[in-house]
């Protein structure tokens, strides 16, 4: 995690004191067809490119309006703070250029596999006359193709649903939104970025759906009018419903082509960096509680996206916990086997999903929040993340944590400790995670 990329005290106390608003179960209208949504990238309509977003009486206001819906100002946001809009222009850094040189391309910003992800990489006879893909990630790359709700979608009495059923991609809708981010951020078996991707330079890709939300950073306001039109979830369920949707789409990859690719191992990029990336003299092995059971020098599966689902199924699930965990060692030893085993265990994994998902579903009230909190502190004191990417996710569950149980302001100090632990994954030290983690747990 690079110093830019952690929530910074600015972000989160804005979302705090823009009233993360209670509990939310608004089941809005018309969930079946946000189901049916397909990517943007993929789906039938014509994007019309970011210019016919931008006039300064729709989306291109320089400030915030007042009185609307919406803030008007988005296409302000999104050019000067979100990292989207410069996304294609990464294509023609030196760095990408030396990424390009290594993969045999030509150059990076027009090749098919970097614009997957750096643009809205839509075919020719779906781009409009005001589509540029120097755009980089822009609205429809989110948003979905224009084409059929640009002219209808700011008129008067048009509700979200016409606006869904007219091609808008349901970004409102949580389960959505996080296939949406983790198409790029985790990659698809259509689009990934492979470990060759990553030996040519390019950065090794970490995801968390509410934490990311506050990165962007947002240009919506979750207040009384959004939650009328479209319902608000919490930080809370924010999270713990990004996490199964990234457990899942995990182990879609872990069932799909990038396993049975050629070569001597599947898809590398499947498994933890750091536990080929390490220098030798340090001697740290031993296995965690998720990879009980592994030999010395077993290459581990990346469990990021499986690692914090314990403590939520420890709170909420009862019994499911031992299962989830057998069923995650499970998956972490199939991969020292085959890869028969990795599809078999897989599958099995993905039952518990389902399971802890419904459990989750049920809700969950402060003392709850507290108790999973106070269990993600418990594993990361006790060094149950001793991976770097473990203890990632759990510096940004704790955080998440912190703002759904209001007491993030007390503590940030503390937790800004935290992330400079995990603020660089190659000076990474367990210890000095574990320990920090410790002085926040005495002080709750
Ligand atoms: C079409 C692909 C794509 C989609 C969809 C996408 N992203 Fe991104 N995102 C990128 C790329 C590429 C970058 C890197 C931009 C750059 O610096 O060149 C990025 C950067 C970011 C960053 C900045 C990270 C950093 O290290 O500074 C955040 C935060 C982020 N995305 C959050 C999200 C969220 C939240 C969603 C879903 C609502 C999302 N992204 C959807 C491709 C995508
Ligand atoms: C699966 C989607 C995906 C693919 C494929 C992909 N990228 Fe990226 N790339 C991302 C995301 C997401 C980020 C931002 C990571 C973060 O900060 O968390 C990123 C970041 C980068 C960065 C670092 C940007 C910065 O601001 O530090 C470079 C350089 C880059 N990509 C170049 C490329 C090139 C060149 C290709 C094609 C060979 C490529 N990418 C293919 C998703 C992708
Ligand atoms: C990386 C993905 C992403 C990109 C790029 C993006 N958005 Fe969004 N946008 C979101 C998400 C997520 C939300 C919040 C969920 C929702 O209400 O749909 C949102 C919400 C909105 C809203 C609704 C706010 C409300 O109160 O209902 C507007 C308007 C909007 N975006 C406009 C834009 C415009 C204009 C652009 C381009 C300048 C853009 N977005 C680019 C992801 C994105
Ligand atoms: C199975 C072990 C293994 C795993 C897991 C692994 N790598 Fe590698 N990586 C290698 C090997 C082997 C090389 C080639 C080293 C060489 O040529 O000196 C390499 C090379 C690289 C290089 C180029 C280094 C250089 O010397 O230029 C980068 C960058 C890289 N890997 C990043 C990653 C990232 C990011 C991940 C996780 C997504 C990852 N690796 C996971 C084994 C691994």
């Amino acid at each position: 995690m690079t110093a830019h990329n952690r929530r910074s005290s600015a972000a989160a106390s804005s979302r705090t004191a823009g009233g993360i608003l209670g509990a939310c179960c608004l089941l809005i209208a018309g969930l079946q067809s946000a189901f049916a949504a397909e990517l943007p990238q993929y789906a039938e309509y014509v994007h019309q490119g970011v210019a016919s977003c931008a006039s300064s009486v729709c989306h291109g206001s320089a400030t915030e309006r007042t009185g609307t819906n919406v803030l008007q100002n988005e296409f302000v946001t999104w050019t000067r703070l979100d990292g989207h809009s410069r996304a294609y222009q990464t294509l023609l850094t030196e760095a990408s250029q030396r990424i390009a040189r290594n993969l045999g391309l030509p150059n990076a910003h027009e090749a098919a596999i970097c614009l997957d992800c750096h643009a809205d990489n839509v075919p020719e006879e779906r781009r409009g006359a005001d589509f540029q893909i120097s755009d980089g990630v822009g609205c429809e790359a989110c948003h979905g193709g224009a084409e059929n709700w640009l002219s209808s979608h700011a008129a008067r009495g048009t509700r979200h649903q016409d606006n869904l059923d007219r091609g808008m991609y349901p970004t409102s809708n949580v389960e959505k939104r996080a296939e949406l981010c983790l198409s790029c951020h985790l990659g698809t078996a259509d689009k990934f970025a492979t470990h060759r991707i990553m030996g040519a330079g390019h950065p090794r890709l970490a995801f968390e759906l509410s934490t990311f939300s506050a990165l962007q950073p947002p240009h919506w306001a979750f207040d009384a009018d959004y939650d009328e039109r479209k319902g608000i979830v919490d930080e809370f369920d924010t999270w713990t419903r990004g996490l199964l949707v990234a457990a899942r789409k995990n182990i879609e990859l872990l069932q799909g082509p990038l396993l049975h690719g050629n070569g001597m191992f599947p898809e590398i990029a499947l498994f933890d960096c750091h536990s080929c990336h390490q220098p030798m003299s340090e001697l740290n092995w031993e296995p965690t509680v998720l990879t009980r059971g592994l030999e010395p020098g077993a290459v581990r599966l990346n469990n990021a996206n499986f690692a914090l689902l314990l403590p939520l199924a420890e709170v909420l699930g009862g019994p499911l916990h031992d299962q989830l965990l057998h069923r995650i060692r499970g998956l972490n030893l199939s991969a020292a086997r085959s890869r028969e085993s990795v599809a078999t265990a897989s599958r099995q994994l993905a039952l518990s999903v389902d399971e802890l998902e419904a459990a989750i579903a049920r809700g969950a009230g402060p003392s709850e929040r507290q108790r999973i909190l106070n269990g993600v502190l418990f594993r990361a004191a006790r060094g149950d993340y001793r991976d770097y990417v473990a203890a990632e996710q759990a510096a940004m569950a704790m955080d998440v944590l912190l703002i759904s149980i209001e007491r993030w302001d007390d503590f940030k100090e503390r937790m800004d400790a935290i992330y400079a632990t995990v603020e660089n994954d190659e000076a990474f030290r367990p210890q000095s995670f574990a320990a920090a983690v410790e002085r926040l747990r005495r002080a709750l």
